[in-house]
């Protein structure tokens, strides 16, 4: 985190650590964060998304000349205009306010904003790469349904920062409000007031982008930089504090009581086995399916293995 401090028009803009380099970040159950920002489309019928006009190509433009240049702007996949919503590990959703209704819900994690958010020790834009990537378990896509076209009102927010979402379809008005529970693959819709629970399956696994480590030889050095590249961090502290997720100093080696089944002993094999298949055992007083599953490459799955390790000694 870094403070700011910016001088707009003679104004300063002064506020407390406005920035922080994590580019996956996320809120708490109870506590949720919402980030307008283009989302990606990940495999909805076409037919959910029938409110949306086309995209259409636009020419080149140079703020420098004020004037169109040659080409054309190449146009992104994305759902603009999206509310995407986190409550930590246990839900994370995408509200569209041009179909007025909940299109997908994922478990595990939320946005991964990388190329634009840029890096700690970097920072600024890595990419034109405006579509935030999923992370986690998608478990719940919307599919089409015949009604009026619908009208958003706005959202209010509760006290703790929850978001209702109200609409019109036809002279009707509509709030809705969607919240995490504690099961896997589930949520529940409270829609003027009557409540049900929604149950998905796990529809696909995401990681967000490629952080392009380039990891020559695996060492815990090289552990640590992945494990702050990939927003591990965001779950798991290496100092025994408790997070989303267990914290990692003095695991390896010790030994590992796991939910319904026997205690394993955290060798190098259940270290890299609860990274790339968490689901596989669960860490007990954890729920499933709140790790995000990843594919890393084996030189960075190594160097975290070998950085956990170096948390226990
Ligand atoms: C969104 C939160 C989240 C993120 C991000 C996350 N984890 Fe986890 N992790 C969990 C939870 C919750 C558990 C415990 C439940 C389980 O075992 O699946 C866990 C379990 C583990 C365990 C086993 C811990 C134990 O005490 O037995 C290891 C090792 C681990 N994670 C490593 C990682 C690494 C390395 C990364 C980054 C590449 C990562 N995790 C990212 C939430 C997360």
């Amino acid at each position: 985190m870094r403070a700011l401090s910016l001088t707009l028009f003679g104004i300063t803009l002064a506020s407390a650590d406005p920035l922080t380099f994590n580019t996956t970040p996320l809120g708490q159950k109870d506590r949720p964060i919402i980030l307008r920002t283009y989302v990606p489309d990940p495999g909805l019928d076409p037919a959910v998304l029938s409110n949306h006009g086309e995209a259409s190509k636009s020419p080149k433009y140079s703020p420098n000349s004020g004037r169109d240049v040659g080409g054309e702007y190449r146009m992104m996949k994305v759902i603009p205009a999206a509310i995407a919503v986190n409550h930590g590990p246990a839900l994370s959703y995408v509200w569209d306010t041009t179909e007025c209704r909940l299109l997908y819900s994922w478990q595990g994690g939320f946005l991964d904003l990388y190329p634009y958010w840029g890096e700690e020790n970097r920072g600024g834009r890595r990419s034109f790469d405006y579509s935030a990537r999923l992370v986690g378990n998608l478990f719940y896509m919307a599919q089409p349904i015949k009604r009026e076209k619908p009208a958003f009102i706005g959202y209010d927010l509760s006290d703790q920062g929850v978001p209702t979402f109200h609409y019109k379809l036809g002279d009707t008005k509509y709030a809705e409000t969607i919240l995490p529970n504690d099961r896997q693959y589930s949520f529940v819709i409270n829609q003027d007031s009557k409540k049900s629970t929604i149950k998905g399956k796990l529809i696909s696994k995401h990681q967000g982008f490629d952080r392009n480590l380039k990891i020559k030889s695996a060492t815990a050095k090289a552990g640590q930089q992945v494990f702050g590249a990939y927003g591990c961090v965001a779950c798991h502290s290496a100092d025994g504090s408790k997070g989303h997720g267990p914290s990692l100093k003095n695991l390896a080696g010790s030994t590992r009581p796991i939910e319904g089944n026997d205690p394993v002993l955290a060798d190098a094999a259940y270290l890299t086995e609860s990274i790339k298949n968490p689901n596989a055992k669960t860490a007990q007083g954890y729920p499933p399916g709140y790790m995000p599953p990843y594919q890393l490459k084996d030189k960075e799955i190594e160097s975290l293995v070998l950085y956990i390790q170096s948390l226990a000694k």
